[in-house]
């Protein structure tokens, strides 16, 4: 790792598992999420600590923070839980974090809920994580804080702990400052996260996004040219690097004959000759709704597909107390009982729905038996079910049919984009990719896997360690407040 002598210590709101308090004893449930994807498999490799909330309420009293060593098989790293009490889930979680930013930063102004007291819930919140890591840093570590959960840690950290180098990652989209610059605390955001030393986005335009945001709400020194900002003086250097996948991880599990079986027990099980498939968390930001109505369209328009083509939607049971995504869950369902009372015939079922979440190996054998895969969200950060598809695709076959509007869809072009808020669009990229020819799904998916193997986790890491690597490079020099441009 980039840090020569020190530890990697990870902190996000959500770590790996949930943490849950059964008569035998602590139980860990993994969670599931492209940050958890993406970090996870690092953290086994270099070791290490993740700070985390374990996605329960704090014993009333308050506890000391839980450390257990994970995965429960075979532990290789420490999980350190954070402590959250029952107000300040729904206040911070809840109410900042999921009410303000995550529909703010997904450019769902109407649903954004600006309130004062969940505010002061995500600085105390913030704070306390700010303890536990202050806690456990010792000279030399490497700090790797993640998403918009915790947006004024590095400028807490960077306060009481100066030296030590702290690197930010954001994985969702980061908004225009017209957009940002609605939430009336943005510039306390936006300063908080200049604290760190390095900030990763996945794409150009998040990363100009946040220097514009800077640049206006903030008025800090910025040069756009060499993504660096000069603040408190010290230089913030921000890079735009797409998380990869392990490439070869999925090949091997698409080799696997387990796999393989479950896959083809599942063809014979759904049955038609076509099979499409969508997995995302339950979220109103991944078009869900609209995907549906597009299939439901698409049935009426062109009967031929009845009884030849099903969807298999697996909607992951995501934030569940929100009253958005409740509402989200009764509208899909109502739709999905609509579409197959509408168009089922003796065993055929236009849609096969499945509210649960899978382990990799059964994910890999339902992408594996998927002639299409929909990933079609409203907005999204990257999406890394999109590559996964990719990547578990042995034969070479299959057609991935991508909005525009993922992170994803920068590098991987060759898949049929699409803008998920056009539904006559969409029924056109239904259709079409049910009946792409062979050689052409082949030429397509060649390309599609050249890149997802090129710009796979490896990669990812390199982007990240050469980051760390002209921290260390940097350490000694003081930076004044001048740019560039
Ligand atoms: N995933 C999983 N089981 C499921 C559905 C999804 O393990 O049943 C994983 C999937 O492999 C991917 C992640 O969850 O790595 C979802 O990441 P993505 O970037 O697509 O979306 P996010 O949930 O982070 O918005
Ligand atoms: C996205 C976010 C993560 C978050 C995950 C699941 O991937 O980028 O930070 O952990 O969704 O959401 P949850 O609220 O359950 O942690």
């Amino acid at each position: 790792m980039g840090t020569k002598t020190g530890r990697l210590i990870v902190a996000s709101n959500r770590g790996a598992y949930k943490i849950h308090e059964t008569p035998q004893g602590i139980e860990t449930v993994p969670a599931i999420s492209g940050l958890v994807s993406a970090v996870e498999p690092l953290l086994k490799e270099l070791k290490g600590l993740w700070i985390a909330w374990g996605g329960r309420e704090a014993a009333p009293g308050g506890s000391p923070p839980l450390r257990l060593r994970v995965p429960a098989d075979d532990p290789c790293y420490t999980f350190i839980e954070v402590p959250l009490t029952a107000e300040e889930i729904e206040r911070y979680y809840y109410g900042f974090a999921n009410n303000a930013l995550w529909p703010l930063c997904h450019y769902f102004l109407e649903k954004c809920h600006y309130r004062l007291e969940d505010w002061n819930a995500y600085v105390q919140v913030n704070h306390k994580f700010s303890h536990i890591i202050l806690n456990e840093a010792q000279p030399g570590d490497l700090l790797w804080i993640n998403d918009y959960h915790l947006a004024l840690l590095p400028s807490l950290i960077r306060y009481s702990k100066p030296r030590l180098k702290q690197f930010f990652f954001w994985h969702i989209p980061f908004p225009h400052p017209d957009l940002f610059g609605t939430l009336p605390w943005a510039p306390h955001i936006l300063r908080g996260l200049l604290g760190a030393d390095v900030l990763g986005f996945h794409l150009n335009s998040y990363v100009d996004n946040f220097l514009h945001g800077v640049a206006a709400l903030v008025g800090a020194p910025v040069d756009f040219k060499r993504k660096i900002v000069y603040w408190q003086k010290r230089r913030i250097q921000l890079g735009a690097w797409p998380m990869g996948i392990d490439f070869e991880e999925f090949q091997s599990l698409a080799r696997d004959p387990g796999v393989k079986k479950l896959a083809s027990q599942l063809r014979k099980d759904i049955g038609t000759e076509k099979i499409l498939l969508s997995v995302e968390r339950l979220d109103y930001t991944k078009g869900v709704m609209e995907k549906l109505l597009a299939w439901e369209k698409l049935l009426e328009e062109k009967p031929e597909w009845v009884g030849r083509a099903s969807l298999l939607q697996i909607a992951v049971p995501s934030r569940t107390c929100c009253p958005a995504y409740r509402e989200l869950k009764k509208g899909v369902e109502a739709a999905v009982g609509r579409i197959n009372g509408r168009f089922s015939e003796g065993t055929y079922r236009p849609v096969h729905y499945f509210w649960k979440g899978l382990p990799r190996a059964e994910l890999v054998s339902y992408y594996m038996a998927a002639d299409v895969m929909l990933v079609t969200p409203l907005r999204d950060g990257l999406n890394l079910v999109a590559k996964e598809y990719v990547a578990s695709r042995l034969d070479g076959t299959g057609v991935l049919v991508l909005s525009r509007f993922a992170g994803a869809a920068q590098d991987l072009k060759d898949a049929l984009l699409v803008n998920p808020y056009d539904l006559a669009a969409m029924v056109r990229t239904m259709d079409m990719a049910l009946r792409l020819s062979l050689e052409e799904q082949e030429e397509r998916m060649a390309l599609l896997q050249e890149k997802v193997r090129r710009y796979d986790s490896r990669w990812w890491l390199s982007r990240f360690q050469q980051a760390v690597m002209s921290l260390e490079e940097d350490a000694s020099e003081d930076f004044s407040e001048t740019a560039s441009s």
